[in-house]
């Protein structure tokens, strides 16, 4: 991060970790998030990022996040490049580093970079320095800024503080980019409790360090939350061995309608995506009342937009 003189806002050259970014800075971005997001019923296209051009650069498979920085961006009037990788020169050897370099010259001012390689973005933004804007998509098992922001966004819009809340994240915590982004920014909002429930086999090894209260059985976790952040099980990041079968596990840490009864009556339910039904959620669970989960990605392209905005002083 890296404050411009003569600016109002505490802009961000990149935004590689959640770590990085101070409260403030994390408030400024849902501020700006209200403003976009504020008029459900028309998109209104704003100036920001006219004439600058965003490149989204995935070399792991997207959905949401792919789709919702482009709708951000172009809703920002940027122009928008989506380079597939797959038919890129990378299969002809071409470092990252020279491609982006390339794509520079092109005139790209912000990338957009999802990698399976845990640093790599950081890896991008040390070596351009301020040439352009870096933005972590999701790196390996380490870290997703904005999913983080938009899940944090999501809560604050249904709950009136942080400070009294308990929020419990179930499932594969160690293999989860989103579950390390998510303990990070939940404590640094002052949340009173984080909670992580999941199988010792898929809590991660410093978790004593993360300032949360562990729980391996699922019931005793639920117990009076206000928020159930339900995550994937990563199988393209684990040995076959890792967990039981899918039957097994979401018979001991699915969240169905008898468990949700456990928590309070108000709890709400997230899922970064995608969800793997009958895994680790339940349909009626999923598509119940108590589900925010499109809510989470109609509120990416929010957060999104306000991350880029304030990138603009490029
Ligand atoms: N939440 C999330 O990162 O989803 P995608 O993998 O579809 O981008």
């Amino acid at each position: 991060m890296k404050k411009i003189k003569g600016n109002k806002f505490s802009d961000l050259q990149h935004l590689l970790s959640i770590e990085e970014i101070d409260i403030t800075l994390i408030k400024d971005i849902f501020k700006s998030a209200d403003k976009f997001l504020k008029n459900n019923q028309s998109i209104e296209k704003y100036k920001i990022l006219q004439g600058k051009t965003v490149c989204n650069l995935f070399f792991e498979n997207s959905t949401r996040t792919q789709t919702t920085f482009e709708i951000a961006a172009k809703r920002l009037s940027a122009d928008v490049i989506n380079l597939d990788i797959a038919t890129s020169s990378q299969s002809k050897g071409e470092s990252i580093i020279d491609l982006i370099n390339n794509l520079i010259a092109m005139g790209v001012n912000i990338f957009v970079v999802r990698h399976s390689k845990p640093g790599v973005p950081e890896r991008i933004a040390r070596n351009i320095k301020n040439k352009a804007h870096i933005i972590n998509a999701g790196d390996g098992n380490r870290g997703h800024p904005t999913q983080a922001l938009l899940d944090a966004y999501t809560i604050k819009s249904y709950k009136k503080s942080f400070d009294d809340l308990k929020v419990a994240i179930v499932g594969d915590i160690e293999h989860s980019r989103v579950a390390k982004s998510e303990i990070i920014i939940l404590n640094k909002l002052g949340v009173k409790e984080v909670r992580v429930i999941g199988p010792e086999s898929l809590m991660p090894s410093n978790i004593s360090e993360l300032n949360v209260r562990a729980f391996s059985n699922m019931n005793e976790g639920l117990e009076d939350v206000d928020a159930i952040l339900m995550l994937r099980i990563q199988k393209e990041r684990m040995r076959k061995d890792t967990v039981p079968s899918e039957k097994e596990y979401f018979k001991t840490y699915g969240l169905n309608e008898g468990r949700l009864k456990i928590a309070k009556n108000d709890c709400i339910i997230l899922h970064p995506g995608p969800i793997n039904r009958g895994v680790e959620i339940e349909t009626l669970v999923a598509d119940g009342s108590q589900s925010v989960i499109l809510e989470q990605v109609k509120n990416g392209i929010g957060i999104r937009m306000a991350v880029m905005e304030k990138m603009t002083s490029l």
